[in-house]
């Protein structure tokens, strides 16, 4: 009946229990990432079981804006701050980024990003920030 199901905000051991009560694999996780929270496992975990990361909040909300590698990729690039992220996320073989814009302006700039690719030193300054931020984090949240 179902063709395609996808999960959001599923930790590896939930994926894990989905998984092996489905008779087909999952399609998607949709997750919170951005260059503040890289979801290296989910990355990977995902990847290998053939699903996609869908990125929410991949502008991290706007505070991505305040992060010095982010502004100096963004001026060796020529392009903003959100397409550095969007850009990021989208350098990921299996991450599908889902920002939310309401002005067309960030909207043709979020579409543009698709045709951004970074260079590796510029993703290598990108994944060199320490700073870690997890904006979702509600109280019936699974323990992430
Ligand atoms: N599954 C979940 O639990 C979950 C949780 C949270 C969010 N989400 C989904 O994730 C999507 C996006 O996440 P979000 O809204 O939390 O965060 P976001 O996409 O990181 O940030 C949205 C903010 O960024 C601004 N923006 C968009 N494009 C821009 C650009 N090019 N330059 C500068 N600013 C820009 C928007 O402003 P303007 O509106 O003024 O353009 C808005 O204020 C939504 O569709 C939401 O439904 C899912």
């Amino acid at each position: 009946m179902t063709k395609h199901i996808a999960v959001s905000n599923f930790t590896p051991s939930l994926l894990d229990e989905a998984l092996s009560i489905s008779k087909n694999t999952l399609i998607a996780n949709q997750v919170e990432m951005h260059p503040l929270l890289r979801q290296d496992e989910m990355v990977e975990y995902t990847k290998q079981k053939r699903m996609h990361l869908v990125a929410y909040s991949p502008l991290a909300k706007g505070m991505i804006y305040d992060i010095p590698e982010i502004a100096e990729v963004a001026e060796r690039q020529g392009i903003t701050k959100a397409q550095v992220s969007l850009a990021w996320l989208l350098s990921k073989q299996n991450v599908v980024p889902i920002p939310k814009a309401t002005s067309e302006e960030h909207q043709r700039e979020n579409f543009e990003a698709l045709d951004i690719r970074l260079t590796s030193d510029d993703i290598q300054l990108i994944e060199s920030i320490e700073d870690e931020e997890r904006i979702i984090d509600p109280y019936f949240a699974p323990d992430w």
